[in-house]
């Protein structure tokens, strides 16, 4: 190793290094081995050992390891040509110059790969019954107005047919949550969110409601409609050059928090919507299929809070789920097991 009087050694190292050293003296090792893809010894093993030798946190230098042996590995299986890495250079650092404040490429990207849908189920396993979760995507807002169940959430002038919502929130015992804080988010009839709007005067079709005492809750507004995610930017341009398209299902999104229950990020989505079985980022799951009903009778519409001449095409979408969340203890326990299977598996 070299010593610090050969670190600070104006023959040895250049000023920008010195002017370091002043503060900071690296650890160095000497170069025992030679690395070669066709020795024993290659570049992966030569990066973790030195990663072993010099690492100042277990869990950075854990998950560096990792993506360097399965970077390295993606590599070889693909024999990956200089071309095709400038590609990936280039692709990469477009989605950094073309992210905004609203969309965030990498994320889009991630939500693309399947990674974003990957994360969430090992981060909020669902006990066997509970709602299954899928990515919060990039529309949740600060802003939503505090409304009491059973309110209209979209303003009267807003595209789409009438839809009522209505669910229960329970535990695995059945019991229901009173109290549970929701969030809901959803895009009107023309499959576009308020943010989206080049001006938006107030949210719409968004609100936080709490559960009555049994859990319950419910809310009038539009039937959303399905809509593409953005795909003018280089996550577009990926999921093209694969076949894909950018149109996700019609769905709402729902954010559901209670003390001492595992939050729950996930979304809900008509069977009669397009794109269910292509969904771009993988956020359908077969459980968060709803069968909704059409309701045709004025009488009907005006128990539940509609008033005749508001309804259009002679119909009220009516829809109706139990969610299921599971305590933070139930989640612990499922993780154990995640655990003690992957420990196994290793
Ligand atoms: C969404 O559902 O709003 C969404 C999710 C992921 C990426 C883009 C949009
Ligand atoms: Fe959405």
């Amino acid at each position: 190793m070299a010593s610090a009087a050969q670190m600070k050694d104006p023959l040895l190292v250049g000023k920008a290094i010195r002017a370091q050293l002043e503060n900071e003296i690296p650890r160095d090792l000497p170069l025992e081995k030679d690395f070669s893809e066709l020795g024993e010894y290659t570049i992966t093993d030569h990066v973790l050992e030195l990663h072993e030798k010099l690492s100042v946190n277990p869990r950075t230098t854990f998950i560096i390891d990792n993506l360097v042996k399965h970077l390295h590995a993606f590599a070889r299986e693909t024999m990956l040509t200089h071309s095709e890495w400038e590609t990936a250079i280039k692709f990469l650092t477009r989605a950094g110059k073309e992210s905004s404040q609203h969309v965030n490429e990498f994320i889009l990207l991630s939500d693309c790969l399947g990674l974003s849908v990957l994360l969430d189920e090992l981060n909020h396993p669902k006990p066997a019954g509970c709602t299954l979760g899928c990515e919060e995507g990039p529309f949740l807002t600060v802003d939503a107005p505090e409304v009491p169940s059973g309110s209209t959430i979209s303003h009267p002038d807003t595209t789409g047919e009438k839809m009522h919502f209505s669910a229960t929130i329970k535990n695995t015992k059945g019991e229901g949550i009173a109290g549970a804080k929701v969030e809901v988010w959803q895009a009107n009839g023309d499959g576009v969110y308020d943010v989206q709007y080049a001006v938006r005067e107030h949210p719409d079709d968004r609100a936080r409601i709490v559960a009555e005492p049994d859990g319950s809750f419910s809310y009038r507004a539009v039937l959303p409609t399905a809509y593409p995610i953005p795909s003018d930017g280089p996550t577009g341009d990926f999921l093209a050059a694969l076949g894909r398209h950018a149109h996700r299902a019609s769905h709402i999104h729902f954010l559901i928090t209670a003390p001492g229950y595992d939050t729950l990020t996930s979304a809900l989505y008509p069977s009669h919507s397009p794109f269910l079985g292509t969904d771009p980022v993988f956020a359908t799951k077969k459980s968060l299929i709803c069968e909704l009903k059409q309701d045709k009778d004025p009488k009907s519409w005006k128990e539940k809070g509609f008033k005749e001449g508001e309804v259009v095409n002679g119909r009220v979408w009516v829809w109706s789920y139990n969610f299921v969340l599971p305590t933070l203890q139930e989640v612990a326990e499922v993780k154990k097991i995640f655990n003690e299977r992957k420990e196994k598996q290793i």
